[in-house]
């Protein structure tokens, strides 16, 4: 059998990021930290162990903050080289992208997901691609993108990332209509993005990271706007479902944080705080003593 091999990602980062105004003002979202490092770093990470090696960014105006991030920076390898500082160097290291490595198109409006992941398809032409929404980080002690590109080389088609959410949340995600579900793989008989309340067909939501057939890049050419007035990559996905390829649900491993949200992010930040050897003791006191206040003064 082929084993279908992915090495091409695109990287949706146009959207203005209103929901953490005024921080996204002048800064993308993309760029707000973690810890100590961007949240697209953990994207970039967790696509490199999947052995991703072209990476394609969608972005928009005042993402130029981005491009540079990715870039050499001279003046600052020269200064912690001289200090000797070896350790901030390979960590500065870990930022760049080799020449040719990295490129960016632009959408030049917001139209959706899937119009952004479609501004990519010449880039991508005819081979499986993976997409990675930064918004939502994934910890997990296998990469959640290495999982699924383990799990999709023996079956093509298209893979997206599943969780089980709480019935009330459905209608924020796309949502699973399972066909038949064997645990870390779900055969997906229907998909809907945004479901109204009640009507979502299972709790499985779909999680920012995908792999995708190029006739999901066919499919989007004649896509017409779904929820929210949006064109939906949701939808493209769903039209190749009773077609010759298989549309599967992946329920991965780890942790996911909605980094998208302002609660999201906080719990990101504590989880990725108390992970740190060099911060979780000081970190952790610091949170007992800070619940410990709450409850004396409730
Ligand atoms: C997007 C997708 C949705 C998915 C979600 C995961 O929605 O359209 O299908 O469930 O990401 O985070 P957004 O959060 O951009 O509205």
């Amino acid at each position: 059998m082929t084993r279908h091999k992915v090495s091409k990602a695109i990287f949706p980062v146009a959207g203005l990021g209103t929901r953490f105004l005024p921080a996204t003002k002048s800064i993308p979202k993309e760029i707000m930290t973690l810890v100590d490092r961007p949240l697209i770093q953990y994207a970039i990470d967790e696509a490199r162990a999947a052995g991703i090696d072209e990476f394609i960014f969608v972005t928009s105006r005042g993402k130029s903050a981005l491009e540079d991030y990715f870039d050499h920076s001279p003046e600052l390898e020269r200064t912690l080289t001289e200090a000797g500082k070896a350790d901030l160097l390979e960590t500065l290291h870990q930022t760049y992208m080799s020449s040719g490595a990295i490129a960016y198109v632009r959408q030049n409006r917001p139209r959706g997901l899937g119009h952004a992941v479609w501004c990519a398809r010449r880039l991508v032409g005819d081979e499986p691609f993976a997409v990675l929404l930064p918004d939502d980080v994934i910890a997990a002690e296998k990469p959640c993108l290495k999982q699924m590109v383990e799990a999709y080389g023996d079956l093509g088609g298209c893979m997206v990332a599943a969780m089980e959410v709480p019935p009330a949340r459905a209608s924020s995600y796309g949502v699973l209509d399972v066909d038949r579900d064997d645990g870390s793989l779900i055969r997906v008989k229907g998909l809907v993005e945004k479901p109204k309340a009640g009507t979502a067909p299972s709790n499985l939501a779909v999680i920012g990271r995908y792999i995708l057939s190029p006739r999901v890049m066919e499919n989007l050419n004649n896509m017409r706007p779904g929820a929210g007035g949006e064109i939906q990559l949701t939808d493209a996905i769903a039209a190749e479902i009773g077609g010759p390829e298989t549309v599967h649900g992946y329920r991965f491993q780890g942790q996911r944080y909605d980094c998208g949200s302002k609660a999201g992010f906080l719990q990101a930040t504590v989880a990725f705080g108390l992970a740190r050897q060099d911060l979780s003791a000081e970190f952790a006191d610091f949170l007992h003593h800070m619940v410990a206040l709450r409850e004396a003064a409730q």
